[in-house]
């Protein structure tokens, strides 16, 4: 594990590319895979994530070839891996794989990483199940034995509002006769459905639910990814909790499913200019700025709207510690199985920032304190490693130590190079 100290810094001004959208990136990958015809997937700085990806469909027998940023793949048959696939850290990949494999009448082991071999896999393995897939599980964990083929249609209520979870049910309809639906209880990034629609995909969102009819082949078709907003999130709260910023990212992925966190800085007080660009591909995308803000309000953070905020949460965290009074997150269980027990994570991280943080079962509350030097324990979860990196930059944290650096890899590989170009060291 690579150390990583980060101070406060004088300024924060400049231009950012972040990295291509991981969401989006994997549903290209794979939608592409098994697809009618060639096309390639521009990804900019993949992380680990996609990586993880893209050597699952090298395993898979997908023919991938790689040039700078782009990614050529040739739709094909799959075929049965030799050996186990291997996920990462990747949540992403292994059920949206799963869903991938079942439609595919494919076989064959998902395994990942100790992190991912601790989530939870029933909530992906159970619908597949339901749909005629045979879905082995590991007391409910990774590595996962999947024998596709022979669906048919059902209609599937799910208890947990999860975009990876509806992405292989999604992935699986294709090869199911009929019509599957999805009811899902609460707004998730829609990015499977749009995606397979401008690939050719009979499939439609209405509010909670999805549509797919099948069997269907998508049509292949090539895009440039754009830029993951989970990535210019953590810019964006930087500069608003920096007195001295200004920082423009261009290229960022406006998916208003995946913009609620705007909504929540702002109604802290922060300014953010949002411009949308032309885009050629299934996704808006567009030039997000933010500069400096005030004093932030703090805020309260519940129900429905968790969903889809739940990758941005930590940083939100974050700036509940800058904030003018107390701050609450609640419903949110669910970060409790994330890359890291993110509630755990971060509220012991907040703690030894300075910030006053009360643990709760679903969640935290956070009061400002004042601002220490401090030791950031990961857990190897990359949105951590952002989160606490960001605090010490815009000056909520003294100097922290992040204990793995190399973490943020996972979906931000060019993250330390980004804050090395943007953070004016103080004279
Ligand atoms: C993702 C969905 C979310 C999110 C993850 C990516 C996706 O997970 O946390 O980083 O691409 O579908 P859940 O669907 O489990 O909430």
């Amino acid at each position: 594990m690579t150390q990583r100290p980060v101070a406060g810094a004088a300024a924060l001004r400049g231009t950012i590319l972040v990295p291509a959208d991981k969401s989006i990136g994997h549903r290209a990958l794979l939608a592409n895979a098994i697809a009618e015809g060639d096309a390639t997937v521009r990804l900019r700085a993949p992380g680990r994530d996609l990586e993880s990806t893209i050597s699952c469909l090298a395993g898979l027998g997908i023919d991938i070839r790689r040039g700078g940023d782009a990614v050529a793949l040739g739709g094909a048959p799959l075929g049965v891996p030799a050996e186990s696939l291997d996920c990462g850290n990747s949540g992403t990949t292994m059920r949206l794989l799963a869903g991938v494999m079942a439609g595919q009448a494919v076989w064959g082991v998902l395994d990942g990483d100790e992190s991912l071999r601790r989530r939870p896999m029933e909530r992906v393995a159970a619908p597949l199940r339901a749909m005629g897939a045979r879905v082995g599980t590991t007391d409910g964990h990774a590595p996962i034995r999947l024998r596709g083929g022979d669906l048919h249609a059902v209609s599937h209520d799910l208890p947990v509002a999860s975009a990876q979870v509806l992405g292989a049910i999604a992935f699986a309809a294709l090869g199911c006769n009929g019509s599957t639906t999805v009811h899902i209880p609460g707004p998730t990034r829609d990015h499977t459905e749009r995606l397979l629609a401008w690939m050719g995909v009979p499939i439609r969102r209405e509010e909670a639910r999805t549509t797919i009819s099948g069997p269907a082949r998508p049509t292949a078709r090539s895009l440039d990814v754009p830029g993951d907003p989970s990535s210019a999130a953590a810019w964006l709260v930087a500069a608003a909790l920096h007195p001295d910023a200004d920082l423009v990212l261009p290229g960022v992925g406006l998916n208003p499913t995946r913009l609620a966190f705007l909504d929540v800085l702002r109604e802290m007080g922060v300014q953010v200019e949002v411009e949308e660009s032309a885009s050629d591909g299934p996704e808006p995308v567009g030039v997000i700025r933010a500069t400096s803000c005030g004093r932030l309000r703090p805020i309260r953070i519940g129900g429905e709207e968790v969903a889809a905020l739940i990758d941005e949460l930590p940083l939100l965290g974050v700036a509940m510690a800058a904030a003018d009074g107390a701050s609450e997150l609640r419903d949110a269980g669910e970060l409790r199985v994330k890359e890291s027990d993110r509630i755990a994570t971060m509220v012991a991280g907040l703690t030894a920032i300075g910030a006053r943080v009360d643990e709760l079962p679903d969640g935290w509350r956070v009061r400002p304190g004042t601002a220490r030097d401090a030791a950031i324990a990961t857990e190897g979860d990359h949105r951590i490693a952002i989160a606490f990196a960001v605090a010490a930059l815009a000056g909520v944290a003294g100097t922290v130590r992040i204990d793995d650096a190399d973490a943020a890899s996972v979906s931000y590989p060019g993250f330390w190079d980004d804050l090395d170009a943007v953070a004016a060291v103080p004279a």
